[in-house]
C-alpha cells in the first residue's frame, strides 16, 4: 500500500468537515467532551474508505465506539483515527481543526497523516522516510526555548490534572518566548514538527490524538515521549511531550 491512498482519503474527508455546517451536538463523559454528527460521519466515511486501502486492517477511532484498545491489535496493521481532532473548536468555529489517521504496524508507527483543511495544509510522514507538508520536506526548529514559542494543551476531560498542568504552563512561561493553546493536539505537534514553535505538552491525551502526529514530529526531528521522558506506548492515553531539535533537555518545569 501507498501512502498516496491514505492522503487521498483524507483530502477527501476535509472535503465533509469544511462543508459540515451547524451540525448536531453530543456531549461524552468529562468536562466539556463533546462529539457532533459530523465526526461520526468522518469517522464511519474514513473507515469504509480505508477498508480498501488494506483491507486486513483494525481500526481503532474516537467515535465509533470501537475505541478500546485490544491486545490483537499488537500485531498486524492498525488505523487509529481522530475524524476532527479540535472539536470544540469545531463546534465554536475556532479554527483550525485536523483530521488525523496513524497507521501502526505491529504495534509501532507504520504511516501518519494529518489535514488542517482550512489552510489545505495535508502533513504526512512514513518511518524512517521523513515528514512532508504539503510534499516539502519538514524539519523542526533547532532554535533553544528561550527563543521559541511553547504550545500546551490543558486535558480539558481530565479535572484531577488540572492543576498540575496550569503549575507546569505557569513555570514554562518564563522560559520560553509565549505559551499557545490551539484546542487540538495533533494540530500542535505538527506546528512544532514544521518549526512554529518549540515544545508542545499534555498530561492526558488519547492514542488517536497522537498515533499519527507524533510520527510526524518524529521525523522532522523531534522528540517525543511522555512528560517524564519516556517513550509513548501507543496502546492507549498518555502524557505528551514533543520537543523541536533545538530543546534536548526535558525543561526544569516538568520536574
Ligand atoms: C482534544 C484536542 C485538545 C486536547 C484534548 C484532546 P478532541 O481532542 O486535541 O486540544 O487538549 O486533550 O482530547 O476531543 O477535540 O478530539
Ligand atoms: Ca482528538
Amino acid at each position: 500500500m501507498n501512502i498516496e491512498e491514505i492522503i487521498k482519503v483524507v483530502r477527501q474527508a476535509g472535503d465533509i468537515l469544511l462543508g459540515a455546517k451547524r451540525p448536531r451536538v453530543m456531549e461524552k463523559s468529562g468536562h466539556a467532551n463533546f462529539c457532533t454528527e459530523t465526526d461520526e460521519k468522518i469517522q464511519a466515511f474514513l473507515v469504509e474508505k480505508l477498508k480498501n486501502v488494506i483491507p486486513f486492517a483494525e481500526f481503532l477511532g474516537e467515535e465509533d465506539g470501537q475505541d478500546e484498545y485490544k491486545s490483537k491489535m499488537e500485531k498486524g496493521y492498525l488505523f487509529v483515527i481522530d475524524p476532527i481532532d479540535g472539536t470544540s473548536n469545531f463546534i465554536y468555529e475556532y479554527r483550525p481543526s485536523v483530521i488525523s489517521v496513524g497507521l501502526l504496524k505491529d504495534g509501532r508507527p507504520h504511516m501518519a497523516v494529518v489535514y488542517n483543511p482550512y489552510d489545505d495544509m495535508m502533513f504526512w510522514a512514513e518511518d524512517g522516510r521523513g515528514a512532508y507538508m504539503n510534499g516539502e520536506r519538514i524539519m523542526s526548529d533547532d532554535s533553544p526555548l528561550s527563543d521559541s514559542l511553547a504550545a500546551f494543551g490543558t486535558a480539558p476531560y481530565y479535572e484531577e490534572l488540572r492543576e498540575r498542568s496550569f503549575d507546569i504552563a505557569q513555570k514554562l512561561l518564563p522560559l520560553c518566548v509565549d505559551l499557545r493553546r490551539s484546542g487540538t493536539a495533533a494540530w500542535d505537534m505538527c506546528c512544532v514538527a514544521l518549526g512554529r514553535c518549540g515544545l508542545y505538552f499534555e498530561l492526558k491525551i488519547q492514542l488517536w490524538d497522537y498515533a499519527a502526529a507524533a510520527l510526524i514530529a518524529t521525523e522532522a526531528g523531534c522528540t517525543v515521549t511522555d512528560t517524564e521522558g519516556n517513550p509513548l506506548s501507543f496502546t492507549g492515553p498518555s502524557s505528551a511531550l514533543c520537543r523541536a531539535r533545538g530543546i534536548k533537555e526535558i525543561p526544569s518545569c516538568f520536574f
